[in-house]
């Protein structure tokens, strides 16, 4: 259909095509000439789903809803299952060109890929915005995580390796004339470890933050010596394409293949296929503790490698000394920033007895002052949720919050305006444990528990299966060594005086439990890109063998 309505129109029926496919073709946003800018990044009414050093997509068509107003912005044609099969070969083969290129180099080529996004952070920032439905500042904001993540693997191209650990040899042995361990030397010998990339590194990721998860994975998994196969969620496809695109410029500049970063867009078939395929040697999933229960399965069934980053159900703790006018924006920005659709959304905010009432009353006010609109206006600081579906998640949250003993105290209506718009909400006079209250909910609602003392406070931030953000407010140095310790908080982020949300690159970033245990982005998570090799090399005549033992 769409061939014919292109060519000279001869017949009616022809010319009936035409008038239709035009008229669907004009409803979509990046027709409009307010929409212009999206051809800025390369986009297109039909964008192809595919990237393996050549653009493709064969398979099913799927059109990307805006979701401030549930309007179509463009269309992508993902990875038919051929398709994927040919970028996972074409991914291999690249890897024996990158694998040979030194570390610094391919921080080189990071490095220009950081240099590519920054020129294009505002427009890639704002299609965040329109597609991903979270507020333009928060669309660059994530932008820029990958941008930092490139200037951060940039010196680690430079640093990663491994030790050179003391062989049983002579000279530490001398040490201990006369022992046992004086039988066991090995003169001659250097123990040392080896780090050598895994090879092709599988990349699925979720729809809140389109961006930047793909860009701790690439930017590390890169200067380790691997190649990326990327699949983004379905609901942000055109996000896909367009950080694509700038990444397979930088390559191609380089005259490097583009299959070092291939993309198939795709849904769970895609992402099953990645799971299950022994030729893709480290699997890292972003995504629901549901779906990425099924993803380790399957990983684990294969021995292959997952890095896994789900859920999380991030509590802020505020004790009776805290500073209110830290806890109030940070409670605020927490719950509500990204409308409630980060993993580290403050989701439980457990306040003291003693400054519950005081504390909800201003939270509250602060949440009547949250700015509503576009997301792509400047002013706004909260836009819709993502789909619809979400909507009715959040609608059926609140009724069995309330069936469990909460009160609505602000929000908890979806709004009457176009788009996936709910208030943001917060729920008071639930149990710690109550069902709802140990559930991840993807939408802003914020359960208000009250407490009386640190040992209930650290118990209930620890009593649920996630475990991927936590902060207190506190001036008590004893307390705040006591939550940073062995019975503290037992998620991956610990924070004192800041809230749950908005960690820093330079960390590693994931967590324990249910959230899957995986590390991103910072520290030393380059590890889980790379495999160790220890090696122990005899630059000797003799073969004295470890633990002294002798086999003659
Ligand atoms: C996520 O929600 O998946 O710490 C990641 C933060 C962001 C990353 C969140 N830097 O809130």
């Amino acid at each position: 259909h769409w061939r014919m309505s292109r060519g000279p129109s001869g017949t009616c029926v022809a010319r009936g095509l035409f008038y239709q496919q035009s008229a669907a073709m004009s409803t979509l946003l990046i027709n409009q000439p307010k929409y212009a800018w999206l051809k800025e990044l390369g986009l297109s009414e039909d964008n192809d789903g595919v990237y393996n050093g050549n653009w493709g997509g064969k398979g099913e068509v799927i059109t990307s809803y805006c979701p401030a107003n549930n309007e179509p912005i463009a269309r992508v044609r993902q990875a038919t299952m051929a398709e994927y099969e040919e970028t996972v070969q074409k991914s291999r083969d690249a890897w024996k060109v990158w694998a040979d290129i030194p570390a610094p180099k391919r921080g080189e080529i990071v490095r220009q890929i950081g240099d590519a996004l920054r020129k294009k952070i505002k427009v890639l920032g704002s299609l965040v915005s329109l597609e991903m439905g979270k507020i333009y500042v928060e669309g660059v904001g994530e932008v820029q995580e990958y941008v930092d993540v490139c200037d951060y693997a940039v010196g680690l191209s430079r640093m990663i390796g491994g030790p050179v650990l003391p062989s049983e040899s002579k000279s530490c042995c001398t040490l201990f004339k006369g022992l046992d361990s004086w039988q066991s030397h090995r003169p001659g010998h250097a123990l040392i470890e080896m780090w050598n990339p895994v090879g092709l590194v599988g990349i699925i990721t979720a729809f809140n933050f389109p961006v930047a998860v793909y860009g701790w994975n690439n930017a590390i998994a890169l200067i380790c010596g691997n190649v990326c196969l990327w699949k983004g969620a379905p609901t942000t496809p055109l996000t896909s394409v367009a950080v694509t695109k700038i990444v397979a410029q930088v390559l191609e500049q380089n005259n490097l293949p583009g299959a070092i970063c291939s993309m198939t867009c795709g849904g769970a078939d895609i992402g099953t296929a990645m799971s299950k395929d022994e030729r893709v040697d480290l699997v890292s999933f972003t995504g629901s503790t549901h779906v990425g229960k099924m993803v380790a399965m399957m990983v684990q069934e294969r021995f292959g490698r997952n890095l896994l980053e789900l859920g999380g159900n991030n509590a802020i703790i505020v004790f009776e000394d805290a500073d209110l006018n830290l806890v109030v924006p940070s409670a605020v920005f927490a719950s509500v920033g990204t409308a409630g659709q980060r993993c580290t959304t403050t989701r439980r905010l457990m306040l003291h007895g003693s400054i519950h009432d005081v504390v909800v009353e201003r939270v509250a006010k602060a949440y009547k002052q949250v700015r509503i609109g576009d997301p792509w206006d400047p002013s706004t600081m909260y836009g819709p949720l993502h789909t619809k579906q979400a909507v009715d998640q959040y609608l059926a949250a609140i009724e069995q919050a309330k069936q469990q003993g909460g009160t609505v105290v602000c929000g908890g209506k979806v709004m009457d305006r176009p788009g996936n718009y709910v208030e943001p909400t917060i729920i008071t006079g639930l149990a710690h444990d109550a069902p709802i209250v140990h559930t991840e909910t993807f939408v802003p609602i914020l359960y208000v528990l009250k407490f009386q003392t640190e040992e209930e406070a650290f118990a209930w931030n620890n009593e649920v299966k996630q475990g991927l953000s936590s902060s207190i407010f506190t001036k008590d140095m004893g307390r705040v060594f006591r939550w940073l310790g062995p019975k503290g908080s037992d998620c991956g982020i610990v924070n004192v005086n800041i809230p749950t949300s908005g960690a820093e690159i330079g960390g590693a970033f994931g967590g324990e439990k249910h959230t899957g245990g995986g590390r991103e982005s910072g520290s030393d998570s380059w590890k889980q890109y790379m495999r160790r090799s220890t090696c122990t090399i005899n630059y000797s005549k003799d073969l004295p063998l470890a633990q002294g033992i002798k086999f003659e």
